[in-house]
């Protein structure tokens, strides 16, 4: 049953039909549907014995909810993990099977205190993924003793016919290879340079151009000290072999803001894309949000773009093109010297955008309603600061806005892009150079944009027309 009277049920992001989720995994594209799974307890609204609850979408906007794909067995719960079209067949489950590969915890042992709990299986489906069946092999990766030993990511082998396998291990990354995805060699590990991070989880790997070079990408989320606190994801540029992961970057935030963890990309994407999800929320009060049958979101899938700028990697970020070609309502538009503000919009779902013009001094962008509540971003030069200490309810926990947020850039920010659905902003710097994604509890829309400061500039408002989802 969907709760429609809840308020903050959003219009484009997916979220579970009740009860709680956390990370996206085995996102795999195959037979034109994006497949998502995600960490979803069917029984309560707090995280409890994992499942796969899965979900499949054409456009990455509309989604259709599917039966539970994988629930805990004797080998323990179903943690994190990813799945690849074996098109050759190379794992013994036919030509063009799914696989997905997860960890599973054995909740009862950690329970017990008994050490070590985490191990990697497999799950296959022949249908497209309509239906999964776990592999009787299981696992298929044993632990060698480590507390933390998740979260395994499947893709091709650059140089060979096989694939790789990273997971997060402690303090390292683990890379492995295999020929049928059942068998798994020790490659190497990479230790990741930080500090203070708690521990490493749901790491990713993946090429992506920037001119006419390859790159590769590592994703790390790390459970602890992110930007504003509690937990956050990383990347990191470098270059792999198929055995090694080399780092040619410092590791850099993919999201600034609060509620972004967990971000890992689509296998297979169309067009070589690498398209990122994320779980809006963070460890630090994910169990106490008040969104009531449900709680958790997926952020929108973004299409990554890797620049290189003064020498240094950036990784940019801009919504699916399934966002962008939605319709649109257009709200308001209003150009010329600041203020400028506009009232009695309805901006429950919305798109705004404010580029500021020469000269560039610190401006400010207010999202507001009638009961007083706000979301401001502020921008001086390169900083950017995001409060929303006066969002809405924010009292669940002391964690969610103990003050202000704060982003830095490399350049000065003129341009600014807020999407707004029901209970989150995610905001876009610069046209994606640098992000932040936060959830707001307003308790009526926010019906106002204001921007302060000096200069001149342009404002435009327009609400996404979201059908329902195309079929399968
Ligand atoms: C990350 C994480 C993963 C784990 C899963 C359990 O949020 O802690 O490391 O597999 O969630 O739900």
């Amino acid at each position: 049953m969907i709760d429609d009277t809840d308020r903050f049920r959003p219009a484009f992001h997916f979220t579970p039909e009740a009860h709680w989720m956390n990370d996206p995994n085995g996102l795999v594209y195959s037979r034109g549907l994006y497949h998502l799974f995600y960490q979803y307890y069917p029984e309560d609204v707090v995280w409890g014995p994992m499942h796969w609850g899965h979900a499949t979408s054409r456009d990455l906007v509309t989604w259709e909810r599917l039966p539970i794909a994988f629930a805990p067995d004797e080998n323990g719960w179903i943690f994190s993990g990813s799945a690849v079209e074996d098109t050759l067949g190379s794992a013994g489950f036919g030509p063009g099977a799914l696989v997905a590969a997860f960890t599973v915890h054995d909740g009862e042992a950690r329970k017990r205190g008994v050490v070590p709990v985490e191990n990697q299986g497999l799950g296959f489906s022949r249908d497209g993924g309509l239906t999964w069946e776990k592999f009787a092999g299981n696992p298929v990766l044993r632990n060698s003793g480590e507390a933390d030993f998740r979260d395994p990511k499947v893709l091709r082998n650059p140089v060979g016919k096989g694939w790789n396998l990273v997971l997060a291990a402690g303090d390292r990354i683990k890379i492995y290879s295999s020929d049928d995805l059942r068998a798994w060699r020790h490659e190497s590990d990479f230790f990741p340079d930080a500090k203070d991070f708690g521990v490493w989880e749901c790491p990713d790997l993946f090429p992506i151009k920037t001119g006419c070079e390859t790159r590769w990408v590592m994703l790390l989320s790390q459970t602890a000290a992110a930007p504003n606190g509690g937990s956050g994801t990383r990347y990191i540029v470098g270059d792999f072999d198929g055995r090694e992961f080399t780092a040619r970057s410092a590791l850099e935030w993919i999201d600034w803001g609060k509620d972004f963890y967990a971000a890992v990309t689509y296998s297979g994407a169309p067009e070589g894309k690498s398209v990122l999800v994320g779980w809006m929320s963070n460890w630090q009060y994910a169990a106490k949000t008040p969104t009531g049958a449900w709680r958790g979101a997926m952020a929108l899938p973004r299409e990554l773009a890797l620049e290189t700028r003064d020498g240094r990697y950036r990784l940019t970020q801009k919504p699916a093109s399934g966002f962008e070609a939605l319709p649109r309502r257009l709200l308001a538009e209003r150009s010329g010297a600041l203020p400028l503000s506009v009232r009695g919009l309805d901006l429950s779902a919305a798109d705004i955008a404010f580029t500021l013009n020469e000269p560039r001094g610190p401006f400010a962008v207010e999202l507001s309603n009638g009961k007083g509540e706000r979301f401001t971003v502020s921008c001086d030069g390169s900083v950017a600061r995001v409060d929303r200490t006066r969002s809405g309810t924010v009292d669940f926990s002391p964690d969610f806005a103990p003050e202000t947020q704060i982003l830095r850039s490399d350049r000065p920010i003129s341009a600014l892009r807020l999407i707004v659905d029901a209970c989150s902003v995610e905001i876009l710097f610069d046209g994606g150079t640098q992000v932040m994604t936060n959830l707001v509890f307003p308790s009526e829309p926010y019906s106002a944009v204001s921007i302060s400061g000096l200069g001149e500039g342009a404002l435009t408002a327009s609400a996404p027309i979201v059908r329902a989802a195309l079929p399968r």
